[in-house]
């Protein structure tokens, strides 16, 4: 039996076609996606539709197809060719335009290079690279020849690079010289140096030329990604991968001081990410669609990559900061490219809210259609004032729930589908074939307007294949909590009329400006300065980042605590991690809240560090007294 788990008495409905359109996907979900996969050119058709073995799903099993393909030649055979695929905005104000012609001469050139380095089926690809548009080239590239690629976000430091190396035992490294960020040049050819010598496992390193510095290149293993395309062949056919290859490999923190490698698959993946995007996005030909987030997360592997070239897009792809040279840019470039679809973050949306409406209106923004938000859950302030100011009270917000680990958007408004009324601050309803329910702590649906676990009760093609090289953790992480159901991590509820709130994360994981930051990923870097013995990190509310970071440290004895040693720690989390993990408040305790089994109380942590009480202790999830949690709760108090 399927749970569809939506009220459709309220007041609200129907919505008609998108009701009919869930019940159909949820009853029939084989048929429902045989018939969205039949949307995408197939080498082969597959023979079975889903094969699950809990908790492992295979979609499109005996299919074949290629992911570089969709992407680039389906439209070359088309009128497309010499439609606008790529419009590049560099920080200094340089710009490229890229049709998917000139997009397929690039993908054909560089599979080449990557083949001419020993690079095939199945070879893991590190690409670290600034958002210049030799990144999509070079997963669109890998792709193309069967190979898997590791995008690492150029924010992160040398050793987060070389950890993420090690896990997937890469051959080959892509790199820049450098990168701008904020009218600064980031080395990124030296970091990576840093981070080869860390890996064993890197055989050759690619440079592509940015930042015009000239870094130390070492003979034989090091090669300027121009020198290479002068050997490189025009044409290198896309190579039929079955529907389970691996697409790529993407990191992701979570509950241990261990990112996890994140697998997506082709066929299934391209076929949510396919569907997703037409229902949110309802894009259209003329669309001009910007996403503002990095190639380097989740939301630049599908929603600047994989979903709109899927559909022969046009989309702006911008190289800096939102607020470089001036904190209009992002307001400019709308207006410069005429941008039909705007997508961000709610921290990008209160960051330059803050500079007022004034920089807004310097801009023609009237091209604008549709807004998304997308990471993080955007606040009703936020909310009003991106739809006012941006959308001048006529374009729609998608807000857009999903994880890395779903591929694609889950839950979110549809206007592809049908327009629901909005509510601001929920991202409505589950996207068709998505069957999700808030349960409480024994997996049981909670009653409408009571808080609970946000899962996943059947499988979607867009779900990770597994995290790589570990299907244990795979299995605890996400299956173990409710067995037979995917477990988010989410906090979330549902109103009287059906729609999804989501609340946080219901785990050890923060979300830092919406990037992903696990609280041990950080503790272990704390621990590894010299001066620490024990560290907790808890999280403090924000008002543009969202979440920022707290971190309370034991000093070993012969240490004494001074501002000095705060910003060493500082510094060295930067150097650990990146500066995304950089924490805003150090405090120096005595000792940490710990229950008698020695978990951390992370509730006072996080009552401590944002200042509010502990609230309800009759729900404790601390297996610790009452009176136990409260006096360490007063001993923090009184230290910080
Ligand atoms: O907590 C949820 C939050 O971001 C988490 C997933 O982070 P990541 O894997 O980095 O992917 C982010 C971009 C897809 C979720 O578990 N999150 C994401 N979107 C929303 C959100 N929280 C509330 N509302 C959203 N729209």
């Amino acid at each position: 039996m399927v749970n569809t788990s939506l009220s459709f008495e309220s007041t609200y409905w129907p919505f008609k076609r998108y009701t009919e359109v869930y019940k159909r996907s949820l009853q029939d979900p084989e048929g429902f996606w045989a018939e969205e996969a039949r949307k995408l050119d197939w080498f082969k058709t597959w023979d079975t539709v889903l094969e699950w073995q809990p908790p492992f799903a295979q979609w499109f099993v005996g299919g074949e197809l290629n992911a570089c393909y969709q992407c680039v030649d389906r439209h070359v055979k088309t009128w497309r060719r010499s439609k606008v695929a790529i419009y590049w905005e560099g920080e200094p104000g340089d710009s490229r335009v890229l049709s998917y012609s000139t997009l397929y001469r690039w993908v054909n050139k560089f599979a080449s290079v990557l083949k001419n380095l020993g690079i095939g089926k199945g070879d893991r690809v590190t690409l670290y690279l600034p958002m210049v548009p030799e990144l999509p080239i070079f997963m669109l590239a890998c792709a193309r020849i069967g190979a898997v690629h590791t995008v690492v976000f150029s924010g992160f430091s040398a050793q987060a690079l070389a950890d993420r190396i090690n896990d997937t035992q890469a051959k080959l490294l892509v790199t820049a010289d450098a990168g701008f960020r904020r009218g600064k040049l980031l080395e990124l050819k030296n970091i990576s140096d840093e981070a080869v010598r860390l890996s064993p496992s890197i055989e050759k390193v690619i440079v592509a030329r940015r930042g015009n510095v000239i870094p130390k290149m070492k003979p034989r293993r090091d090669f300027w990604l121009h020198d290479l395309l002068d050997k490189a062949v025009v044409f290198v056919p896309a190579e039929p991968v079955e529907s389970t290859h691996p697409l790529y490999i993407l990191y992701t923190s979570g509950t241990t001081g261990k990112p996890k490698g994140i697998i997506h698959g082709t066929g299934g993946y391209l076929v949510f990410n396919n569907s997703a995007y037409k229902w949110v996005f309802d894009i259209k030909e003329e669309s001009v669609y910007w996403c503002s987030a990095d190639v380097g997360w989740v939301t630049g592997h599908s929603s600047i990559v994989y979903a709109p070239l899927c559909h022969g897009a046009a989309i702006v792809l911008y190289e800096g900061a939102p607020d470089y040279p001036s904190v209009d840019r992002w307001w400019d470039i709308i207006e410069k490219y005429g941008v039909t679809i705007f997508y961000t973050s709610p921290t990008g949306i209160r960051m330059l809210m803050k500079y007022g409406e004034d920089e807004v209106k310097k801009h023609d923004l009237s091209s604008l259609e549709l807004l998304g938000s997308v990471g993080e859950a955007i606040n009703p302030e936020a909310w009003q004032w991106y739809y006012e100011n941006i959308g001048g009270e006529r374009c729609p917000i998608v807000d857009t729930w999903w994880q890395t680990e779903t591929g694609g958007i889950m839950i979110s408004p549809a206007p592809g589908i049908e327009y629901a009324p909005l509510k601001p601050g929920s991202a409505t309803f589950p996207l068709p074939g998505v069957n999700a329910d808030i349960v409480d702590e024994n997996g049981k649906s909670v009653p409408t307007g009571e808080k609970g676990y946000l899962v996943i009760k059947t499988p979607w093609p867009g779900m990770l294949m597994g995290i790589y090289q570990d299907p244990q953790r795979y299995k605890e992480t996400y299956w173990s909590k409710f067995p037979g159901m995917f477990y988010t991590g989410d906090y979330a509820i549902k109103d009287k009329d059906g729609y999804f709130w989501l609340l946080g994360r219901a785990d050890e994981v923060l979300k830092i400006a919406g990037h992903r930051v696990g609280t041990i990923e950080i503790e272990d870097a704390v621990v590894s300065h010299q001066a620490v013995t024990e560290a907790a990190v808890a999280s403090k509310p924000d008002p543009v980042k969202g979440e920022s970071i707290v971190v309370f440290a034991t000093l070993k004895q012969a240490v004494s605590p001074s501002l000095q040693l705060k910003s060493e720690i500082r510094q060295h989390i930067r150097r650990t991690l990146g500066p995304i993990a950089t924490p805003d408040e150090i405090y120096f305790v005595a000792k940490l809240p710990k229950t008698r089994s020695g978990k951390i109380m992370r509730r006072i942590l996080k009552a401590v560090a944002s200042g509010s009480n502990i609230g309800d202790l009759t729900t404790l999830e601390d297996e610790a007294s009452v009176d136990e949690v409260r006096k360490a709760y007063e001993e923090l108090k009184k230290e910080v």
